[in-house]
């Protein structure tokens, strides 16, 4: 696979992240480390697929976490035709489970888009005060389990197979940017490589002058008009 080399791309503008359009982008952090503000600052809210967001579309509710295999399922639906037709997919989940980050990277396999995961690196205390504050609190016991279990498997992660691995710490979330480069990949099913489709069934050929109209294999009866019907 054709991959940037290692990021950020050079010292001088250290935090400035080369991504590759398509490519499939894991936000990986324990809940409230900012993983969705971070997304709504660097991208545009299409290319955001979020977790939350598809569990609210299939149950209404983002946090009723009985319907997480449905969510997960319109993540990987949506990534799929996001990445057929060549476009950047950010995901907005916490990643934390080896399955839910190798689902990811299958789909960049088959896609054969790159697969970066950024790390959320945020201390604890600003995780569990960043969670006090919003509206939405999940409470300091699911932030400590998720941020020591993150603290545990973020070396690890580098051994999984993604293209880049980017560890951002809190001071970093502000002053990181994004350039995003363009290198579609060639899709021969892709909607612009099929021909148009065709609304009119083809007129027959014209019959010889006082002949009979030639016979033809796909001809259409004509309407009152003259015309032949829409095709389906
Ligand atoms: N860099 C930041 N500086 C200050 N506050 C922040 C920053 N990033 C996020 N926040 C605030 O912290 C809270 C949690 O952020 P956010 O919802 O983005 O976290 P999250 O990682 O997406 O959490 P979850 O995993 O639960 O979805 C929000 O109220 C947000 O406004
Ligand atoms: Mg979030």
């Amino acid at each position: 696979m054709d991959t940037e080399p290692a990021l950020p791309c050079d010292e001088s503008s250290a935090k400035t992240i080369r991504l590759i359009r398509p490519s499939v982008v894991v936000l990986c952090g324990p809940a409230a480390c900012g993983k969705s503000t971070f997304a709504a600052r660097h991208f545009r809210p299409t290319q955001i697929i979020s977790s939350d967001q598809a569990r609210a579309l299939v149950s209404d509710d983002e946090r009723d976490q009985r319907f997480s295999a449905q969510a997960f399922a319109l993540v990987h639906c949506l990534i799929e035709q996001r990445l057929s037709i060549n476009r950047l997919c950010v995901v907005d989940s916490t990643a934390l489970t080896p399955a839910a980050r190798k689902d990811l990277l299958d789909l960049a396999r088959k896609y054969q888009v790159p697969a970066v995961i950024l790390l959320l690196d945020v201390p604890l205390e600003t995780c569990a005060i960043r969670d006090a504050g919003r509206e939405r609190t999940v409470g300091r016991q699911v932030i400590e389990r998720q941020y020591q279990f993150f603290q545990q498997i973020k070396s690890s992660i580098k051994q999984e197979g993604f293209d880049q691995v980017i560890e951002l710490r809190d001071e970093d979330l502000d002053k990181v940017r994004f350039e995003i480069v363009f290198r579609p990949v060639p899709r021969p099913a892709a909607a612009a490589d099929r021909p148009e489709r065709r609304r009119f069934t083809p007129r027959p050929p014209r019959p010889e002058a006082g002949g009979k109209p030639a016979p033809s294999e796909n001809r259409a009866p004509s309407l009152p008009n003259g015309r032949p019907p829409e095709s389906a």
